[in-house]
């Protein structure tokens, strides 16, 4: 008999960041208002520092960089990573400190991520760079520094995604789909941001493991779709031997779409600011201008194309990413004032 997913899983240290499962909300007022039977599943309500992806990505690395005898966990963002404020939680709840390479971008302002992770204590650093992708160099440098001051680093990459940081979305795959389950849903769709491709990869694991075989949908939020196509081959190749899986097994229906990225990662487009309008006012649901903004436009995109009809039930991963609001205040303000709202 082969092992179930839950086995493979169980023979990976864990250290339990939050509480799970996250709810699986219908969205009433939102599906009436699009014509589509919506639900969200609210992983920005995992229970770590202001809620999001990373404490299930982050559950599996810290677990090993305590066993590796780590006293400080080391990563890299952009001035507003949310990654950045997770993993300084993170570190804070089992007793580490955290050191945070941080890029010197347009957002780097006292509000938002960036000001979480002061509160937290994090060894903050900027890293004069050109292109963003070196920040990954610039954070290994400064694991040798901490080495060298008699400290024990432990780097966490980019958005915390690893193959065995990837297993916390094969578990949230798992939830999901028992919440399909036990609510009678069958998906026409499951949409995700794609930004590494691990929350991607990992619930497409679960999901398909199940036997849901809908087409998962990732809307990218950096790179363009070759790119993603090409790290989804990574972290399900990697994954899959975690899990004692034959990588070339059917991965079923997915698609990747890199047309609402706007100018660069990070641009809060014309298209997600109306999304993140249209769900604060339908649901009293906040979503962020770099992840979840964005994925909920795609998701409208779809449907006003005429892609889902109300009858079909389409779920989007909520990711969270809500503290870059506050780092996007003049982008928002502008938006409403263009909408005609009245600001003090
Ligand atoms: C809020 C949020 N959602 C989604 C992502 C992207 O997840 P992945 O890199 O697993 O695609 C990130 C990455 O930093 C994030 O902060």
């Amino acid at each position: 008999m082969p092992s179930t997913l839950e086995e493979e899983l169980a023979r990976y240290p864990r250290e339990p960041l939050t509480r799970t499962p996250t709810p699986l909300h219908h969205l009433a007022h939102a599906s009436a208002r699009l014509g589509v039977d919506l639900h969200l599943k609210r992983d920005d309500l995992t229970d770590l520092a202001l809620g999001g992806d990373k404490p299930r990505k982050l559950e599996y690395e810290v677990a090993r960089a305590r066993a590796a005898g780590a006293t400080v966990l080391v990563t890299c963002g952009s001035a507003q990573s949310n990654h950045a404020r997770l993993t300084t939680a993170a570190a804070r709840r089992v007793g580490l400190r955290a050191t945070v390479v941080l890029s010197h971008d347009e957002r780097r302002i006292f509000q938002g991520n960036l000001l979480t992770v002061y509160l937290m204590g994090a060894d903050v650093r900027f890293a004069e760079i050109d292109d963003h992708w070196e920040i990954e160099d610039h954070a290994h440098r400064v694991c040798d520094e901490l080495r060298s001051e008699g400290e024990t680093p432990y780097y966490i990459p980019v958005s915390g995604s690893t193959p065995l940081s990837c297993l916390g979305y094969v578990r949230a795959g798992l939830e999901l789909a028992d919440q399909l389950a036990g609510s009678g849903l069958t998906p026409a769709a499951v949409y995700t941001p794609f930004g590494t491709g691990g929350i991607f990869s990992g619930m497409l694991t679960a999901l398909r493991e199940r036997g849901i075989d809908c087409p998962v949908i990732g809307i990218s939020v950096n790179g363009d779709t070759a790119r993603c196509r090409t790290n989804l081959d990574t972290w399900w190749t990697a994954t899959s031997e975690l899990l004692d899986r034959d990588p070339d097994r059917p991965r079923g229906a997915t698609e990747i779409y890199d047309q609402f990225v706007g100018r660069a990662y990070g641009d809060a487009t014309e298209a997600c600011l109306d999304a993140i309008l249209l769900m604060g006012e339908t649901e009293g649901v906040l979503l962020d201008p770099v992840y979840s903004g964005k994925v909920f436009a795609g998701l409208c995109a779809h449907r006003h194309a005429g892609r889902w009809g109300a009858d079909e039930t389409v779920v989007m991963v909520h990711s969270g990413g809500t503290p870059a609001l506050f780092a996007y205040a003049p982008e928002l303000r502008a938006h409403l004032a263009k909408r005609g709202v009245d600001l003090p």
